[in-house]
């Protein structure tokens, strides 16, 4: 049997690519080799949240005083932090399977590899048997980027350095917890373990934590964090991990700090090793499967979506990717639009941002003006977020008139900020946002006052 396409990969990229072609009326077949949700639904997106909302629950409890709670003697329970996370991860896995299901998709829990062609189709093996499909979508996923320090990999070894995967099922809270890397997992897995009761200190190389959050934010978070009794080492590099220490590099001298666990979090890499890509001649770039804007490679017919084709490494992205895909294949004209996805650090308070930012703006030379409102200018953030310090910040383009970035700390962020994206993939203007009507009292009205300012 021959089918209209065969998945590689069962992550946000490759389950929702098969749930649209099974939609759409193709014959499709997923691979998947470990669990189908992949890295996000396993051990990455969602096992993350439901850990951070248990330690926003004990975290809210401590400060019950400031809001007439008495809450003493709050603790979390992180076995039961876990346990409950791992009920998470099973329903919502099992909600996957049950949409392969509904839309017809073969799923195959194996590992494929890339055979060749033939006048039918590309050809896919998975143990002893071969498949033959007339499309293929590659959607791997990534992995962890293990850097090169002396004592990395025997420290990978022996359990005392550990990923993202690990990170999410620890059975102790580690005393001391030294995370490498203050980008999106860090600072995620920062935030949870300092609720638990870890001693965390993050070691970062940049001068700022959060990537290329807004540097403003950035510092906000930080202040946050310290305050909470997480320390910083930043323009810090990681020379040497020790059995029990980590050591780093800083204004020239040498620290050794010591650790009980080490999270490595220094950023991912496309996974596309081992999969047989070089028998179909598909092309990489710096690693990453090259695509168009129909997430179409080199190869006609074979797409690649998610963190595979590492144009933006995050699961929301992927979504839109695989479905720009299936929509080509089945000859729907789509293509991607990468400067309206926001992003999102699920830390507390939260940080999200879509679009421009004052530093990509300047880089870019775009003429534009920012307008900013602390957050406690929305009445419900000030009823919700005692003493809190969050802040929004909107950018314009001062030819156009219209919105080219927004940028919040503080929490609802994360729910907010799609509206931020829609107004940004929209074009919508200044005048045009302003005619807007705001539900009363959210958080998300601070968007609109910010707009006001300009
Ligand atoms: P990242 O790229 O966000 O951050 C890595 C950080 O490590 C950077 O700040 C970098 O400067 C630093 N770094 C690199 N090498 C270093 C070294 N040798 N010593 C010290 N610092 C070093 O990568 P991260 O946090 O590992 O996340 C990986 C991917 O997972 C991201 O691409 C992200 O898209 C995704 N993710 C997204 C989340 C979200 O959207 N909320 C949450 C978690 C992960």
């Amino acid at each position: 049997m021959v089918y209209d396409l065969i998945v590689i990969g069962g992550g946000p990229a490759g389950y929702l690519a098969a749930e649209r072609a099974g939609q759409g009326g193709m014959n499709t077949l997923l691979f998947e080799k470990r669990s189908l949700g992949g890295v996000c639904l396993n051990e990455g997106c969602i096992p993350s949240k439901a850990l951070l909302y248990s330690a926003k629950i004990a975290d809210n409890a401590r400060d019950g005083a400031k809001y007439g709670v008495d809450a003493s003697g709050v603790a979390l329970n992180h076995p039961a932090v876990i346990k409950r996370k791992n009920k998470v991860v099973r329903n919502l896995v099992a909600g996957v399977k049950a949409k392969m299901k509904k839309n017809k998709v073969t799923v195959v829990e194996d590992t494929a590899f890339i055979t060749g062609r033939s006048p039918e189709g590309y050809q896919v093996k998975a143990g002893d048997t071969v498949y033959t499909g007339r499309r293929l979508l590659i959607a791997s996923g990534s992995v962890p980027i293990i850097p090169s320090i002396p004592g990395a990999k025997e420290g990978l070894e022996r359990g005392f350095v550990i990923t993202n995967r690990e990170i999410l099922d620890l059975e102790q809270v580690p005393e001391k917890l030294v995370i490498v890397g203050g980008g999106v997992i860090g600072l995620e897995m920062a935030s949870y373990y300092n609720s638990a009761g870890s001693q965390v200190t993050v070691i970062e190389m940049l001068d700022h934590i959060a990537g290329a959050t807004d540097l403003e934010i950035s510092q906000i978070l930080q202040k946050n964090y310290e305050k909470k009794g997480i320390r910083f080492m930043l323009s810090s590099r990681v020379t040497k991990i020790e059995e029990n220490a980590v050591v780093y590099e800083a204004g020239g001298q040498t620290h050794r700090v010591e650790a009980d666990k080490v999270l490595m979090s220094v950023g991912r890499r496309p996974a596309t090793e081992g999969l047989g890509l070089e028998n179909i001649g598909v092309e990489l770039d710096r690693g990453a499967i090259r695509v168009d804007e129909r997430c179409q490679t080199n190869v006609p017919g074979v797409y690649a979506a998610g963190d595979v084709n590492g144009v933006s490494m995050l699961a929301h992205t992927a979504y839109r990717e695989s479905e720009v895909a299936v929509n080509n294949m089945l000859g729907r004209k789509d293509i991607m639009r990468y400067n309206a996805i926001a992003s999102v650090i699920y830390t507390n308070p939260e940080v999200a941002g879509v679009g421009e930012t004052e530093q990509s703006a300047a880089e870019k030379g775009i003429d534009f003006e920012v307008a900013k409102l602390p957050m406690m200018y929305s009445g419900r953030y000030m009823a919700e977020n005692e003493g809190g310090d969050g802040i929004c910040k909107v950018l314009i383009d001062k030819q156009q008139r219209k919105l080219i970035g927004v940028h919040m700390i503080g929490n609802y962020s994360s729910e907010i900020i799609y509206g931020a994206a829609l107004m940004i993939e929209m074009e919508l203007r200044v005048d045009d946002v302003k005619e807007l009507v705001f539900p009363h009292p959210t958080v998300s009205e601070i968007i609109r006052e910010t707009i006001f300012e300009i």
